[in-house]
């Protein structure tokens, strides 16, 4: 690329997969980002950038929006492979709550770094995530540093005799330190970094945290949003269902967290009314195959919850159940585990392309943003190179990406505007370094982590 200038790029020469309301994709084309915003997108000879604008010759590449993972824990991205083949509740009490009970904002730091530098490489430029129930600010301080768009917010955790001492809080102080966080970092960084509150589950919360966090959000008029886990592995849904003497969908609802800024994820075993009320509610379902099938959750009906209109994202969630936080591995577990229950046209590449760009965006309410190529919106964008011999032959764009394109085909990465990734090197962050301190960090965490082993 050649020098910047003005705080201006062109973008020239790449098929452009703009993801608009027309879907268009556009051959030898050309977008023009202006500071943190995209000014123009076109044809390359229709499209003109400011005198002295930087030239990015994308010939022969692939122009995506931004991908968006709506359901992320970067804190455990430190405890990638140290948690395999056990189902989700065994995995939270022996290994992921004794692990998070033992970070320390170092740990953290580290945790966050390691994740974000996956993501950006993987071309990953928003994420939705949830931390642990403490040292969250470090995690908005790594988003700041590093360039990435996140929303996110602390895990609340005020139940569960299961929980370590660590983890556990009072519903006073996990609200107060909730509403403390989202004033410190909602809206910061020009609007990049944005609250979460983040309940964790039903099972580790109590009915009064659960309330209070649904009136805090419907009160909210700035965007804050809810996040949380639900109905994803069915000995949780039975546990919620003995609790509230309903499915978990509706206990939810009825204490006044499904709503359009709520993003639930997983939504596995929800039946024929759950998956109609968080439709009408306008509630976002956050899709993650490949934790679902690696924890031995099941398959989301997914299909299912789209026909009945409901607002669907996807997301890698924590590394130690994936174990990648790679986006395009993601999509195409979403396309393939349909196929062989609703047959080979249920969940085409381009839909699953749809809930990995324009789905998370409006997950994150931010689809006026985020989520597709066009002008006016905010300059993220991903340039990849679809010509290596894994993707090599065939030019169909939709297919090519969602079945064949990996990772670290992923040349270029912006975010408003700001490079992140140039030639397959991360701008903001030192790979080697970021490395080196997690291992030492890890084994302090590992000195103090009591899993009972
Ligand atoms: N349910 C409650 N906490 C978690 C978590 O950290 N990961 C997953 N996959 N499910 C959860």
């Amino acid at each position: 690329m050649t020098e910047r200038s003005a705080g201006a790029t062109l973008v020239r020469g790449g098929t452009v997969i703009t993801m608009d309301d027309a879907r268009r994709v556009i051959p030898d084309g050309a977008v023009v980002i202006e500071g943190s915003r995209i000014t123009a997108v076109g044809r390359r000879d229709e499209v003109t950038a400011p005198a002295g604008a930087a030239v990015l010759d994308a010939r022969g590449r692939y122009v995506i929006p931004g991908l968006i993972q709506a359901h992320l824990h970067l804190c455990q991205t430190l405890f990638r492979n140290l948690a395999d083949d056990l189902e989700l509740l065994d995995w939270l009490k022996l290994r992921i709550w004794p692990f998070e009970a033992a970070h320390d904002a170092g740990s953290m730091r580290s945790a966050a770094e390691l994740g974000i530098a996956e993501l950006l490489r993987g071309g990953t430029t928003a994420l939705l995530d949830m931390g642990t129930v403490g040292h969250y600010d470090v995690v908005f301080e790594a988003a700041e540093r590093t360039g990435i768009r996140l929303t996110g917010g602390k895990a609340m955790m005020d139940l569960g005799d299961d929980v370590p001492r660590g983890l556990r809080e009072s519903t006073r102080a996990s609200v107060d330190e909730s509403v403390a966080l989202a004033q410190r970092w909602h809206g910061k960084a020009d609007g990049r970094l944005r609250y979460a509150f983040c309940p964790r589950f039903a099972l580790s919360c109590t009915d009064d945290l659960l309330r209070e966090v649904g009136s805090l959000v419907a009160g909210a008029n700035d965007g804050v949003m809810m996040h949380t886990h639900a109905s994803e592995n069915r000995t949780e849904c039975r546990l919620v269902r003995e609790r509230f003497g309903r499915e978990n969908i509706h206990a939810l609802h009825e204490l006044g967290l499904v709503g359009d800024r709520a993003g639930l994820a997983h939504c596995v075993w929800v039946d024929e009314s759950e998956r109609a009320l968080l439709a009408q509610t306008g509630a976002a379902v956050l899709h993650c195959p490949g934790s679902n099938l690696k924890l031995a959750s099941g398959i989301a009906p997914i299909p299912e919850l789209m026909e009945a209109g409901a607002t669907v994202a996807i997301g890698a969630d924590g590394a130690p159940c994936n174990n990648n936080l790679d986006a395009f591995g993601e999509m195409r577990l979403a396309a393939l585990i349909q196929k062989p229950r609703l047959g080979p046209r249920a969940m085409p590449a381009r839909t699953v392309l749809e809930l990995a760009t324009r789905g998370g965006a409006a997950a994150l309410g931010l689809d006026a943003e985020i989520g597709s190529l066009e002008a006016g919106k905010r300059a993220d964008l991903v340039v990849l190179d679809p010509g290596r011999i894994a993707s090599f032959p065939g030019d169909e764009p939709y297919g090519r990406v969602v079945y064949s394109v990996s990772a670290d085909q992923v040349e270029h990465v912006f975010v408003d505007g700001r490079p992140l990734l140039r030639d397959g090197r991360l701008l903001t962050l030192d790979e080697d370094e970021v490395m080196t301190r997690a291992g030492s960090d890890l084994a302090r965490v590992l000195s103090r982590a009591d899993t009972g082993t």
